[in-house]
């Protein structure tokens, strides 16, 4: 018999039924076009993100992964976690890296707004568009290789 799960912290009810839901389903059947379109920004999106093959990332509001598939390819020897609200989004995501061989790769279904970030774990938070209707703790990055923690630097 399955364990029974804790139920997860979510701030953004409004936001995870829609991004699970209508927007979420919307963004699959058209991944490719939408990492189409964001080719442009996506090459200088890479560059600043900076990401060194020993680093550990945080892919906040991940969608469908691209920028945390980018960022698993960059951190060959650390390991990379996308997370979102969207389990759609995020099954996507994951079927796509094991079908790319990704194996630093992992994605949880999480409100950045609220989840208990373990402190110390990651050296780098990147978000590609996923930042931008949150006003939270995250929002207030830590900067690069500080600890993710409570109390963003
Ligand atoms: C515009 S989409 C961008 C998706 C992806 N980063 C990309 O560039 O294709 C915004 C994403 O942020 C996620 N998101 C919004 N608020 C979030 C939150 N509080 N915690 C985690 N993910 C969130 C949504 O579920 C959605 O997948």
């Amino acid at each position: 018999m399955a364990e029974p799960q804790e139920p997860r912290a979510c701030a953004n009810a409004a936001q995870a039924a829609e991004w699970d839901g209508p927007a979420g389903a919307h963004r699959i059947r058209h991944a490719a076009v939408f990492d189409a379109e964001a080719r442009p920004h996506n090459e200088r999106f890479r560059a600043a993100t900076g990401v060194a093959p020993a680093d550990h990332v945080l892919d906040v509001g991940c969608g469908t992964g691209q920028s945390t598939r980018d960022a698993a390819r960059a951190a060959v020897a650390g390991r990379v976690l996308g997370i979102d609200l969207s389990a759609a989004m995020l099954g996507h995501a994951r079927r796509v890296s094991r079908e790319e061989g990704l194996r630093n790769i992992g994605f949880e279904q999480a409100d950045a707004q609220v989840h208990a970030f373990p402190a110390g774990r990651f050296d780098v938070a990147i978000s590609r568009f996923g930042s931008r209707t949150r006003r939270s703790r995250v929002a207030s990055w830590p900067r690069r290789a500080s600890p993710m923690s409570g109390s963003p630097t």
